[in-house]
């Protein structure tokens, strides 16, 4: 098979971890038999620097035309602290999102056996937990109305949905849970906010759509604990935007390490691969980045093109490296730790 991939590295330690995905899906396309055409566009920090805007007209025609898109990581500190700033990296993601129609953002969160022990929770609560939060990423107050009013005293952002964009990612999840353990969590604020009652009610509409599924209707603050004191309890959950995005990075401790946990955000046509961590500039340039998100991201990649051994193979060699001590400094706890770029080469030349 002839794959053409966009290649968006991105800002910080986007590069370092990127690179160490291409090397394992080249080794996986050598083996299988695939040709694969990385085309790399500028995004973020980066496409700011050298033409001034984070997400360029060229770099989403790249990404339009291709089959699917790799990304690393968008962010840059200097932008962190200037509240004045008109143009910032993180634009260039909501940008991309919403150019390319990436309506359904999936992030996975899992545990590896051999890690289990990394995790700040207990391991009787965590092992064995294996959820995934289907986030709405195109709408909801992050492209609501917004801006500033009284002489700039007051700022407002809106939270809006519209039913389609709750019922297209509800259609997700229900089809999700089908092919999981049957069981779907609306997570919402539906006891204080209109737009999630307007959830609630979407999703309630639908179930008789899906009567094998069983629904459950959870407030987003006892979520937030809930996952981390008992995180078995769920299996797929449906979310707007922003709780999503506050509930992915909780769950992703879980697992022992942000550097762990990969993510697919879907549209009608092309999707986009990101580890769920973001830009890390402290350790930019470094070598030390864990790179493993971006390579179970690439393995997502190939999962969705239906080469479902070619990421099975992928998860193995990741498997592999941790149960054989081939980690990061963030896993290697004072023990051996090895570069970027080592974990990278060994889970190629191991594939
Ligand atoms: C994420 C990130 C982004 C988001 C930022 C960088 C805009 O935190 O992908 O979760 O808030 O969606
Ligand atoms: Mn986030």
């Amino acid at each position: 098979m002839k794959l053409n991939i966009a290649l968006l590295a991105g800002d910080g330690i986007g590069p370092e971890v990127i690179d160490q995905a291409v090397k394992v899906s080249n080794a996986v396309a050598k083996k299988f038999g695939h040709e694969i055409n990385w085309t790399p566009a500028l995004t973020g920090a980066a496409a700011i620097d050298a033409v001034g805007e984070p997400y360029p007209d060229e770099t989403h025609e790249v990404c339009a035309n291709a089959d699917a898109v790799l990304f690393g990581a968008i962010g840059h500190p200097r932008f962190d602290n200037d509240p004045s700033a008109k143009v910032r990296p993180e634009q260039g993601l909501l940008k991309m999102r919403q150019k390319l129609g990436l309506f359904a953002n999936v992030r996975p969160t899992f545990t590896f056996p051999s890690l289990i022990d990394k995790s700040p929770l207990k391991r009787e609560r965590i092992e064995g937990t294996d959820l995934i939060i289907l986030r709405e990423l195109t709408g909801g107050v992050y492209f609501g109305e917004r801006g500033r009013k009284d002489n700039g005293n007051t700022a407002f952002d809106t939270m809006t949905y519209q039913r389609f964009e709750i019922e297209r990612l509800a259609r997700k999840g229900f089809e999700m849970a089908l092919k999981r353990s049957k069981k779907l969590c609306c997570v919402d604020k539906a006891n204080v906010l209109e737009s999630s009652r307007l959830w609630r009610e979407t999703v309630q509409n639908m179930e008789k759509e899906y009567p094998e599924v069983e629904v459950s209707y959870e407030f987003v603050d006892a979520v937030a604990m809930r996952l981390v004191q008992w995180p078995k309890a769920y299996d797929v959950i449906i979310t707007a935007n922003l709780f999503g995005d506050i509930l992915t990075d909780e769950a992703s401790v879980i697992s022992g390490s942000m550097g762990l946990m990969p993510s697919s955000s879907v549209g009608s046509k092309v999707s986009l691969y990101e580890p769920i961590h973001g830009s890390y500039p402290q350790a930019a340039g470094k070598n030390i980045a864990n790179p493993l998100a971006t390579v179970l991201s690439a393995a997502m990649l190939f999962e969705d093109l239906d080469l479902i051994d070619e990421a099975e193979v992928i998860r193995a060699v990741v498997n592999k490296s941790l149960a054989e001590g081939i980690v990061t400094e963030d896993l290697a706890e004072g023990g051996k730790s090895y570069g970027t770029s080592d974990v990278g080469d060994w889970l190629a030349s191991n594939i």
